[in-house]
This record gives structure tokens, sequence and C-alpha cells, in this order.
């Protein structure tokens, strides 16, 4: 990590992994009840532990006035009818916000607040995203054989809290029932 400023390239190929501190790999085997059909869930899994999502990471001192940065990148696929999407979480610092914006590929951000509002947002290449204070977020990649990516910027010491959507789910899940990409009700979805 340096002191002063420093280039990151984003656009332009693949992606540069050296230029990143850390490279994180989400297998279906991290993802335990978060797909609603458990039935294709266990039988993909019984096949191979397919890699869902990566996210690359420009790491920063975990403190108020850095910025975290990175490319997060969906492969696209299905468990069921559900699309490939990432674990989500709230930030652990609840009134911490985050931009999103989208590099290429297809999909949506779902998104909820602890008082139960929710939002779905598209996320198009070119098209950024806001991410205000208190909102827990998803991305899932819709599009057709195509990896999502998406560039994320949010405080250093927000923290996340992953633990209390892997016990509640999000409130909305995005399948596709064979009408094209659907926003559903989550049958599981629990008040914790
Ligand atoms: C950071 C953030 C993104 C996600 C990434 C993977 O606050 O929102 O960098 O961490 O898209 O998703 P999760 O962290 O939910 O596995
Ligand atoms: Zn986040």
């Amino acid at each position: 990590m340096t002191d002063g400023p420093f280039n990151t390239p984003i656009l332009g190929g693949k992606i540069q992994a050296e230029k990143f501190d850390n490279h994180i790999s989400r297998a279906l085997s991290s993802m335990k009840g978060q797909y609603h059909d458990q039935h294709a869930y266990d039988a993909m899994l019984a096949k191979a532990d397919t890699l869902l999502y990566e996210v690359y990471e420009v790491c920063r001192p975990e403190k108020e006035g850095e910025l975290m940065s990175g490319i997060s990148i969906v492969h696209p696929g299905k468990v069921g009818n559900e699309y490939f999407m990432t674990k989500g979480h709230f930030h652990e610092v609840l009134d911490t916000a985050e931009i999103y914006m989208c590099l290429s590929g297809k999909g949506v951000m779902v998104m909820e607040t602890p008082e139960g509002e929710w939002s779905v947002k598209d996320l198009t290449p070119g098209v950024s995203l806001y991410v205000p204070p208190r909102w827990a977020h998803r991305s899932v990649n819709t599009g057709d054989g195509e990896d999502l990516v998406t560039y994320f910027i949010y405080p250093a010491n927000a923290g996340h809290d992953y633990g209390t959507i892997e016990t509640q789910g999000f409130r909305k899940l995005v399948v596709d029932r064979g009408n094209g990409t659907e926003i559903i009700d989550n049958p599981k979805w629990v008040q914790v």
C-alpha cells in the first residue's frame, strides 16, 4: 500500500490482478441457504462447486476518510431459475453509502433497508448507481452468457455485515421462470 497518489487500470481488457491488493473468489458452497430452490442448489453443488463471482479490491486502511474500491465480476448462470448473484450485505457502519458503476454486462442491484423499503435498479454499462446509507445491496447477473462487471467505491471504515442477510435473506428475488427477468417475493424471507 502506497502513501501517495496512485493509479489503477480498470478499463481496457483483462483485469490486471497484480495491480489489486486482494482477489476474492466465491463459489456455490459459500451461498448455502441463499437460493430459494434448495433442491436445484444441492443438485448443482453435487456436480461442482461452481465459481459464482470474483472481487478485486484496492485496499486502504479501514479508517474514516479513506475509500475502498475495486471490481466485482458476477459470472453468468442460474441456480434453478434464480440468477447468479453476490451474497449481499449491509455495511456494518450502517450510515455509509456506496457507488457502483457498471462497466459491462447486464444486471440489477437488489437493495433494502432494515425498515422494509426495497428497490431494484438496473446495472447497465456506463450508468452509475448510488446505494444510500442503510441500504443492503446484492448484485445479480441477469445477462445471457456474459459477466456482469462493476466498479465500486465505498468508505474504508464501512465494514460488512453478512450475517443479517445470511439469516433473513433479501425480501426480493430475481428469477427467470421462462418469461424473462422477474422480481418476486422471497418465500423464505424472515424478519430477524
Ligand atoms: C463492498 C461492496 C462490493 C461487494 C462485492 C461482492 O461494500 O459492496 O465490493 O463486496 O460486490 O459482494 P459481497 O460482498 O456481498 O459478497
Ligand atoms: Zn457494500
